[in-house]
């Protein structure tokens, strides 16, 4: 069978990025492979990773091209240039508009780095997420995979896994370990469930 053609969007240091690279090489990812990856940001470490992998890195500067449109306008012509089936975004730090999302409709996830009602929409990423769940107390918190439609955070749920906060945790401490014992599993099983699922469609 034809596998899913993706695409990673990336923002920084791309771990997850390399989590799902790791799948690949494993097996874990059977049905789908990287074709690029996309970073709106130049000295994304993301894009050395890709590098590494043998796989293409495209930087696309929301700067350069100025207005919101123009900058999806471009990543727009990339994906179709490459007949991209399935986009991942993995620690992508730019909202979409909804004329972006719902043209590809349940082929966009996400991954987020709290339980999602919990701590999520605008204003919530990276350690901000974190910090915010420190200052709540929570005793539990974790990732979550889902889809992304007009609403920040709000599509469809996928998968999620949950992780203990310990006493004396930063959100640097807390951050790590939710990427090790959640993002970075939960993140390449959706990845081979959805490329899996869109193949057989
Ligand atoms: C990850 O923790 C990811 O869940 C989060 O940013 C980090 C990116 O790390 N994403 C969001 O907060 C999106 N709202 P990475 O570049 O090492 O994968």
């Amino acid at each position: 069978m034809r596998k899913a053609k993706i695409a990673v969007l990336v923002s920084g240091g791309g771990t997850n990025l390399q989590a799902i690279l790791d799948a690949q090489n494993s097996g874990v990812i059977h049905s789908g492979e990287v074709a690029a990856v996309i970073s709106n940001h130049a000295d994304a470490y993301a894009l050395t990773r890709a590098r590494k992998a043998g796989v293409e890195g495209l930087y696309i500067s929301k700067k350069e091209l100025k207005t919101q449109e123009a900058f999806e306008n471009a990543i727009i012509a990339a994906l179709e240039e490459r007949e991209i089936d399935l986009i991942v975004l993995a620690g992508f730090m730019s909202i979409l508009s909804e004329r972006f999302t719902s043209r590809y409709d349940h082929r966009i996830i996400n991954i987020h780095p709290s339980l999602i009602p919990s701590f999520c929409g605008q204003g919530f990423y990276g350690l901000r997420v974190h910090e915010a769940a420190l200052k709540k107390g929570v005793k539990v918190t974790g990732a979550t995979v889902h889809f992304v439609n007009e609403i920040p955070d709000g599509g469809e749920i996928i998968a999620q896994k949950a992780v203990e906060v310990l006493d004396g945790d930063t959100p640097e401490v807390l951050q790590r370990r939710v990427m090790e014992e959640a993002e970075w599993i939960i993140l390449p099983q959706a990845v081979e469930k959805i490329s899996a699922a869109l193949m057989e469609s």
